[in-house]
């Protein structure tokens, strides 16, 4: 573990405790948070939060900057202005977000940036973030048919282009159109229009998986398949991630197969389904545990 005081003797390190803290924080980050002078944290699970006070009893969460219906983006600002004080007032801060610190994570790569403008040596630790846990319980492997990701708002917003030949993950999909924060419901009155749009651009009854993976050990995950069109009548919480199977097979290109083949020393094959995810047409997650409620214990950065 190496990170050189900077200007004044300033240091930040950015951690993330992964989505369920018992099991996904890695040994690096736990050495990261005890050896901290300050540790800054944002995190919303309390079992989260007494694992963190137990490392660093100097630790100190930052969760109160976010008000009842204000901008989140201004929350975030207060956030970095935070962190940056901290760093400025010498030796070594650790910044720390549940999930992966620089996967949704505005804040944190802002102050990482502004931190190295000023001088100051910076570094982010990788974690496991929601959309691991959703590989791993949705069964997805995105080298089966790629995967495009995008935060649900921008989505909309900038109409962006969905190749429906691979899956799609839509995060934030449960406070869509909304920026303020709120402890409890978002105002969804822009999802019909995310759903009106899911269901121009895919086949109709083509289902989409609203995904909640599980904070605590022993819990099941959250997935509840929804038909795109229907997505406005879905039960979903700032937690929720919309998971989009691909609707088709990819096109394919004849000059690239036929070199391919030409390497391979058989006919070349993709790989077997049995080997790897399933088919476009049985892409659906079969385990479906919709009687649990979801876990509305984590909540945005
Ligand atoms: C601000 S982002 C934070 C992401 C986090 N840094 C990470 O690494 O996953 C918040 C969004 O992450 C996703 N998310 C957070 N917790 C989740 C969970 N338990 N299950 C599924 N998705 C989750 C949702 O899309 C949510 O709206």
């Amino acid at each position: 573990m190496t990170l050189s005081a900077g200007r004044g003797g300033g240091a930040l390190v950015a951690v993330g405790t992964g989505i369920r803290i018992v099991g996904q924080l890695t040994t690096e980050a736990i050495a990261w948070m005890r050896r901290a002078d300050r540790l800054l944290y944002v995190v919303n699970d309390a079992v989260a939060e007494a694992t963190i006070r137990g490392l660093n009893p100097a630790a100190e969460s930052l969760f109160g900057l976010y008000a009842e219906g204000s901008p989140r983006h201004r929350t975030y600002l207060a956030m970095v202005g935070r962190i940056l004080d901290s760093v400025r007032a010498g030796g070594v801060t650790c910044a720390v977000t549940y999930g992966h610190p620089g996967v949704f994570a505005w804040p944190i790569h802002e102050a990482i940036r502004l931190a190295r403008a000023e001088g100051y040596p910076a570094t982010m630790l990788p974690a496991v973030s929601a959309e691991d846990c959703l590989f791993a319980d949705l069964g997805v492997d995105p080298a089966r048919h790629g995967c495009q990701s995008y935060e649900a708002t921008d989505f909309l917003l900038h109409r962006r282009s969905v190749d429906v030949a691979s899956d799609v993950i839509l995060w934030q999909v449960g406070a869509v159109g909304d920026p303020n924060y709120h402890a409890g419901d978002y105002d969804l009155s822009l999802l019909p229009l995310l759903s009106e749009r899911l269901a121009r651009i895919y086949p109709e009854g083509h289902l989409g998986y609203v995904y909640e993976a599980a904070v605590h050990p022993g819990a099941d995950p959250y997935i509840s398949p929804v038909p795109l069109g229907l997505l406005h009548q879905a039960r979903l919480s700032s937690s929720s991630t919309l998971y989009i199977p691909a609707a088709r097979a990819p096109e394919v290109d004849a000059v690239v197969r036929d070199r391919l083949e030409a390497l391979a020393s058989g006919p070349f094959r993709e790989p077997p389904p049995a080997a790897g995810p399933r088919e476009p047409s049985d892409d659906a997650p079969s385990a479906t545990p919709g009687g649990r409620a979801p876990d509305r214990s984590s909540r945005q950065l």
